[in-house]
């Protein structure tokens, strides 16, 4: 017996009109959007691991600098890259050594230290009207979910809010993996054009032959059954063809499975976690990758994807990385061409906006999304 509800079918009943086109290259729309959205939500600062004890890690959130450190509690802390004094950055690279205990400005010395307190004016000698507690460096708001750091610009942050809720990757052991393979790319797009694309599946069958083959779903343009036209409710089936366990080039997990998961998990095949603006988090049975999205500018935006592992697992005898890590890096690359392609054909004074498909209701979301945030700027 199912105890479960029937899955709704989530097509739309229309075909929206999608953003204006300036949306994906217009300075204004890209500034607007770096105070609305990139400097009011969490976004990813990186793995737990890629800020040692020892070092200050150098990010750049919504076009505003901000350093993360550890401190000697090994808690994160994370401030603004702007010294109290005249506004120097505090670091000038992605990473500076300090001693663990102060962060010097490189301009006039003065030191916070790693609570952001300033401690000394270097050789300035402040009069009585001036007060040392008042000129602390500028807090940001930090939190470490599964293993991973989030960061948020605003002084009143929302709730960290995951689609799939914040316990989503439960039964994933996040705190024990480690980063055993990264790689960046630079995309000539929107940063929203990235996002797109990735919320649909039109384009699975066309672009990505070899995804399509592991995931039959996606060969009918599809992300999942209930999307299927005709559905009629019930149980969706497993994700991967038969024999295959995880997104890696033979299909085989790349070693032994977590324990934890679910029956439903393992069947899923892949469990995504989407946090926007900057994030989403693919968690297979045996291991998980985690990609980043940063725009760099209207028509220019990074992507950054880590695989995670547990050690044991990359330790194993026969683990064989490439067998794991060449199929998503696969499957980013006709993306990352997909998104390339949309953005050039945008600039045509014809196209004012596009026209989304039924099957496109998460990209009209997605847009809902965005409008909000601009909106509730004003
Ligand atoms: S600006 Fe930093 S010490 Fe002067
Ligand atoms: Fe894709």
């Amino acid at each position: 017996m199912n105890a479960q509800p029937p899955i709704a079918s989530p097509l739309l009943d229309h075909c929206p009109e999608g953003l204006p086109a300036e949306a994906y290259f217009d300075p204004g729309w890209f500034r607007r959007e770096q105070s609305a959205i990139w400097r009011k939500n969490w976004v990813l600062a990186g793995h737990h691991s890629a800020f040692p004890a020892g070092e200050v890690a150098l990010r750049k959130i919504g076009g505003v600098e901000v350093i993360v450190l550890r401190g000697p509690d090994g808690a994160l802390k994370a401030f603004h890259n702007t010294c109290r004094h005249r506004g120097a950055a505090l670091c000038t690279e992605t990473r500076a050594d300090f001693n663990g205990k102060l962060i010097r400005c490189p301009y006039h010395a003065w030191a916070y230290d790693t609570g952001g307190r300033l401690v000394s004016t270097g050789f300035g000698t402040p009069t009585k009207d001036f007060d040392k507690r008042d000129h602390g460096l500028f807090p940001v708001a930090l939190k470490e979910w599964n293993g991973l750091v989030y960061l948020c610009l605003a002084d009143d942050p929302p709730a960290f809010a995951p689609d799939m809720g914040v316990d989503a990757l439960d039964n994933w052991p996040m705190e024990r993996l480690v980063v055993g393979h990264r790689a960046e790319k630079d995309l000539a797009c929107n940063w929203k054009v990235f996002w797109e694309n990735y919320n649909e599946c039109l384009h699975c069958p066309g672009i990505h032959p070899e995804l399509s083959d592991l995931v039959p779903v996606y060969r009918e343009g599809v992300m999942s059954e209930p999307e299927r036209r005709g559905w009629q409710g019930g149980e969706a089936g497993p994700a991967l063809k038969t024999g295959a366990r995880s997104w890696t080039l033979d299909g085989a997990p790349c070693g032994a499975e977590f324990e934890g998961l679910s029956a439903e998990e393992r069947a899923a095949g892949h469990t995504f976690v989407t946090i926007y603006p900057s994030s989403f988090v693919v968690a297979h049975v045996d291991y998980v990758r985690v990609v980043t999205v940063t725009p760099l500018a209207p028509e220019q935006t990074r992507l950054t994807a880590e695989w995670l592992f547990l050690p044991e697992t990359m330790g194993a005898p026969g683990f064989d990385l490439e067998n794991v890590t060449g199929f998503a890096t696969l499957v980013i690359a006709q993306d990352g061409a997909a998104c390339e392609l949309n953005q050039r054909g945008l600039h045509s004074p014809k196209f004012t906006a596009g026209r989304l498909m039924p099957q496109e209701f998460d990209i009209h979301r997605f847009h809902a999304w965005v409008l909000e945030a601009l909106q509730a700027q004003h």
